[in-house]
């Protein structure tokens, strides 16, 4: 079994908004790594950070991609640090993996409007720089595609990610 698709990126790319709506465009189910972490835990994801440190989280966050990527068959969204695990992009490689690619000005006003993102506290823009320098290559490294969202909303995003999925399946 394996997700139809997996979508990566930074936090503030509108991976869970896009992975729910292509699952219902596709008529299939969404997951998303955070959320199972939560569910697993019964503690928000800022709590985990908070009561036992990003290690921790990590942790999990690892355990989550690896029991996912084997049990869904759905649309995976994955936590914007899940590519910081080897283990975790070894196990992405093998699967169509989706690269929101965001710039700096449209993930900052979009993590802007939802403050609860525990490595984002303090100052939002070089928080998000120091991140995105560090990830962009891992991100590139586990994605077979690349969508550059900034100059789309929501809706443009969507039709992008169905339009490569038709492509690999054609
Ligand atoms: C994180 C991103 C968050 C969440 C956690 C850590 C990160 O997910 O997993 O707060 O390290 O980028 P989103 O990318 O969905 O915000």
């Amino acid at each position: 079994m394996s997700p139809v698709v997996v979508l990566v990126g930074p936090p503030g790319a509108g991976k869970t908004t896009v992975a729910r709506r292509i699952a219902t465009r596709l008529g299939l189910t969404f997951r998303d790594t955070d959320l199972d972490v939560e569910e697993l835990t019964g503690t928000s994801v800022q709590d985990i950070f908070v009561e036992h440190g990003e290690q921790h989280f990590r942790a999990l966050e690892e355990q989550a991609v690896a029991t996912a990527l084997a049990e869904h068959d759905g649309v995976l969204a994955l936590g914007g640090g899940a590519v910081l695990s080897d283990a975790s992009r070894a196990l992405l490689r093998e699967h169509r993996v989706v690269f929101l690619d965001t710039g700096m000005a449209a993930a900052v006003a979009r993590v802007g409007l939802n403050g609860n993102r525990p490595l984002l506290l303090g100052n939002v823009r070089s928080q998000m720089k120091g991140l995105m320098d560090h990830r962009r290559p891992l991100y590139a490294e586990v994605a077979r595609h690349t969508v550059l969202t900034d100059d789309l909303d929501a809706a443009g995003v969507v039709d992008e990610v169905l339009r490569l999925i038709e492509q690999d399946r054609a």
